[in-house]
C-alpha cells in the first residue's frame, strides 16, 4: 500500500478527506447560491437562463461538475465509515464520561443531518439536474437567441407549496449540518490557532445561517411571485 492510500485509509486520513471534500462543497454552495439568486432578478427568467446556458457550455464548469459529484460521493462514503468507527469505539468506552456531553446538538447528530441532506440532494438532482439534462425543456428566445427555458422548470416546481416547504425545512437541517461542519473541517486540517480559531467559528456560524437562508428564500419568493 502506498503512503498516500495508507494515510487516507487511516482514521486521521479519513477525517482529512472528510474536511477537504466538505470544504470543496462549502465553496460550491456559495457559487451555486450566487447563480441561483438570478432566478429572482429580471423578467421571465432571462438572467437565470443565460447564466445556466453559459454554465452548461463551459468546459471548465463541466470538469468542476464531475468533481462535485465525486466529492459528494466520497464525503458520504467517508462519513458512513467514520460514523460506524466512532459508534464501535463509543461502545467500548460507553461507561466513561466524555466531553461529548458538552458538544452541540449539531455535532452529535452530524450523521443524521448528513443523511437528511443526502435525501434532499437526491430529490433535488432528480427534480432539477436530471430534468435540465434529460427533460423536455421548452425554448426561450432572447434577442433572437434560442436557449433552454430552465427557469420554467424551477418556477413550475416552486409553484407547489409542498416542494417549497420541503426545500425550506431541508435548508434548516443543512444549516445545522454546516454549523458544525465548517469549523470542524478546519480543525481536522490541524488549523488550530488561538487567534484565528474563534474567527473561523464565527465565520462558520455566519455561513451556516446566511447560505441556507439564501437558498430557502428563493422558493418562498418564487412561490409568492416576487422578483426584483
Ligand atoms: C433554492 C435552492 C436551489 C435551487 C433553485 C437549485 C437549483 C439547481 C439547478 C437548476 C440545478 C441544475 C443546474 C444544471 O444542471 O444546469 C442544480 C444542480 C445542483 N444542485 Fe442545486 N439548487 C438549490 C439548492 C441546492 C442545495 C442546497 C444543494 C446542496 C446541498 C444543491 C446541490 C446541487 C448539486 C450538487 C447540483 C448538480 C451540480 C452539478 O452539475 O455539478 N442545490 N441546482
Amino acid at each position: 500500500m502506498s503512503w498516500f492510500t495508507q494515510t487516507l485509509s487511516g482514521s486521521v486520513g479519513k477525517k482529512l478527506l472528510m474536511a477537504l471534500t466538505g470544504l470543496f462543497l462549502i465553496l460550491f454552495l456559495v457559487v451555486h447560491l450566487a447563480g441561483n439568486l438570478q432566478l429572482l432578478f429580471g423578467t421571465d427568467g432571462e438572467a437565470f437562463n443565460m447564466y445556466a446556458h453559459n454554465m452548461a457550455n463551459n468546459p471548465f464548469i463541466k470538469v468542476v461538475s464531475y468533481g462535485n459529484f465525486f466529492f459528494i460521493l466520497v464525503h458520504v462514503i467517508d462519513g458512513i465509515i467514520l460514523t460506524m468507527k466512532n459508534k464501535a469505539a463509543r461502545k467500548i468506552r460507553y461507561h466513561v464520561a466524555t466531553k461529548d456531553s458538552k458538544s452541540s446538538w449539531a455535532s452529535k447528530n452530524m450523521a443524521l443531518l448528513g443523511i437528511i441532506t443526502l435525501i434532499f440532494i437526491i430529490a433535488h438532482l432528480k427534480g432539477f439536474w436530471y430534468e435540465f439534462k434529460n427533460g423536455e425543456i421548452a425554448d426561450a428566445v432572447y434577442s433572437g437567441m434560442t436557449i433552454p427555458d430552465g427557469y420554467a422548470v424551477v418556477d413550475f416546481a416552486f409553484s407547489n407549496p409542498i416542494i417549497v416547504g420541503f426545500y425550506v425545512i431541508c435548508m434548516a437541517f443543512l444549516g445545522f449540518h454546516l454549523s458544525h461542519g465548517f469549523a470542524s473541517a478546519f480543525q481536522s486540517l490541524g488549523l488550530n490557532h488561538k487567534k484565528y480559531t474563534p474567527f473561523i467559528s464565527k465565520l462558520g456560524l455566519l455561513y451556516s445561517i446566511l447560505i441556507p437562508l439564501g437558498f430557502a428564500i428563493i422558493p418562498i419568493l418564487m412561490y409568492l411571485n416576487i422578483s426584483f
